[in-house]
């Protein structure tokens, strides 16, 4: 998922994407962006594609900072936040050094970080991290593994409650093609049609102490409807447990 690829996605972004910030059950990224808001503050959003965020991020800081490197999205991102004047939108490649962007007291990223190659990954989290002043903070959501297992697992539950056996209703589920290339131990699994990473909960944790130098606060369920994850009409039975994206909260000491 290259420039190119976000580029030319960019006309069918709002009809085809799921974003965090517009479907998450509860509002759970608004209310954890909240918790360090202040007219005061400065905030960033790494990865803001269309900018869906930013109108919100636009009320609650002082000055906020919205990047992306698909000129094309950002061309929406530009047109949703025209007249907020405290909303700066610049083109950057995250993955690139990131020392020429200001600082600032909150960090966030909302299914941004799903590049395959660690190289580029690691770049854009230490980069991220490293634009945080001290004592501020960074709000960052990505795809669960657990999330996407324990979807099969649900819809493994739906053929068998549509009078199958535990056999059969197994075979139904065949997900062997998300794990094309053959990256499951890195948790780069294929979401529709393309390897995107997915993080383990006790893999945020550490990659957060070890490589971007912040303390965790929480790793919290940022949930899903299941009609986002699945195509067909979800029948009734199928609530709770929702499927979920990985908010981690985070602060940099
Ligand atoms: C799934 S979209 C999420 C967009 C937005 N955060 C949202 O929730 O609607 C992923 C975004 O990350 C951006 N992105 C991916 N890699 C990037 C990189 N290396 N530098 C800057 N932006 C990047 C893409 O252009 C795209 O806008």
């Amino acid at each position: 998922m290259d420039v190119n690829y976000w580029n030319e996605f960019a006309h069918e972004y709002d009809d085809h994407v799921i974003d965090a910030f517009t479907y998450g059950r509860s509002k759970t990224v608004g209310q954890q962006v909240k918790r360090f808001a202040a007219p005061d503050k400065d905030v960033a959003d790494f990865g803001c594609g269309p900018g869906k965020m930013l109108p919100y991020l636009s009320e609650k800081f002082r000055t906020v900072y919205g990047y992306d490197f698909s000129d094309k999205l950002l061309e929406a991102a530009h047109k949703r936040c025209e007249g907020l004047k405290n909303v700066h939108i610049a083109q950057a490649d995250l993955s690139q050094p990131v020392d020429h962007l200001p600082m600032v007291d909150l960090a966030v990223s909302l299914n941004a970080v799903l590049m395959p190659d660690p190289e580029l990954r690691m770049n854009f989290l230490r980069g991220m991290a490293s634009r945080i002043k001290s004592g501020g903070h960074l709000v960052l959501n990505v795809p669960s593994v657990e999330s996407l297992l324990y979807s099969y697992f649900r819809e493994t539950e739906w053929w068998r409650r549509m009078g199958n056996s535990p056999k059969e209703a197994e075979a139904m589920v065949d997900a062997s093609y998300i794990t094309q290339p053959q990256q499951v131990a890195q948790g780069v699994l294929i979401r529709g049609t393309h390897p995107t990473k997915h993080y383990l909960r006790e893999e945020l944790m550490v990659l957060a102490r070890d490589e971007m130098g912040l303390e965790v606060l929480d790793v919290l369920k940022m949930e899903y409807d299941w009609k986002t994850e699945m195509e067909d009409d979800v029948p009734d039975w199928m609530g709770e447990p929702y499927p979920w994206d990985w908010i981690m909260v985070a602060k940099k000491p």
